[in-house]
């Protein structure tokens, strides 16, 4: 029994899929949620910038005791992936994971990750599903307008906004012919439905961030470290009062429930 904290990050909304999946994993645990929403989009920044952001970001959750860390992060895991193996606690980054689950999946159909700008032409996504999928054509696509959309609240299947770019992006899927389409940025599972109105149901939607919930519940289980009551705590370097509107819409909680407090946002690394 380890009732220490496990920490979660992103750069806003996102990484809330990793931790819903995290809560139907394991109901108990602790968690540190860190939206840094002051400095989203983590997609249009260098990779350079992102390295130093990784680091900063493990800091901050590690001042909290915390017992593992799930980097809820596509963009950070592909430009910063090796960084977590340097910290003491497990630290899992949804990559790897990703990567992991699609080796599973049977079949021959190409297969296609869509991610932020910095997490495909990093092309980490593209190696790691070319390795664990031998023999399928993978495509890389950029999405580099689905975070602002979805950080700005845009995120009903019916909002023509959201529609229009997830025809716009997903047209080179479904002209590929993919079976699969991978969730390689944490944030588009909240416009699942959207993705899965346009590409039909017959396209299997792999989250990335659920992959990650789960690769790091496989590890406390094995270790022996799973416990907790429950609580969960919430930072954010935005506003905390948006935070906690778009954070209870998507847990489907009362905005009550969601206490967010707010930290400064850290400086941006230079590069
Ligand atoms: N949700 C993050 C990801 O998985 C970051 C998106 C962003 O801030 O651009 O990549």
């Amino acid at each position: 029994m380890d009732n220490r904290p496990i920490g979660i990050f992103d750069s806003g909304l996102g990484g809330l899929t990793g931790l819903k999946a995290l809560r139907r994993f394991l109901p108990e645990e602790n968690i540190v949620y860190f939206a840094d929403s002051g400095r989203v989009p983590y997609g249009e920044k260098t990779r350079v910038q992102l390295r130093g952001m990784a680091r900063q970001n493990l800091s901050f959750l590690s001042g909290f005791g915390v017992k593992a860390i799930l980097i809820a992060c596509g963009t950070l895991s592909s430009n910063a992936g090796d960084i977590l193996a340097e910290w003491p606690v497990p630290a899992v980054g949804v990559l790897s994971s990703s990567a992991d689950w699609m080796s599973r999946l049977e079949g021959d159909s190409p297969v296609a990750v869509i991610a932020t700008a910095a997490s495909i032409s990093s092309g980490a996504y593209q190696r790691a599903l070319e390795a664990a999928c031998p023999g399928r054509r993978v495509l890389g696509i950029p999405c580099p307008d689905f975070v602002p959309l979805i950080e700005s609240g845009h995120t009903d299947a019916s909002d023509p906004l959201v529609q229009d770019a997830v025809r716009r992006y997903l047209q080179p899927a479904r002209e590929a012919d993919a079976g699969v389409l991978l969730l390689g940025c944490t944030h588009y599972g909240i416009i699942e439905e959207a993705i899965t109105d346009f590409l039909g149901s017959e396209v299997t939607l792999v989250s990335a961030a659920e992959s990650g919930a789960a690769a790091l519940c496989s590890q406390l289980l094995k270790r022996k470290m799973t416990g907790g009551s429950g609580n969960i705590r919430y930072y954010t370097s935005g506003d905390p009062a948006v935070f906690a509107e778009a954070a209870s819409l998507f847990l489907g909680c009362r905005e009550e429930e969601i206490h967010a407090e707010a930290v400064p946002p850290q400086p941006i690394p230079e590069g």
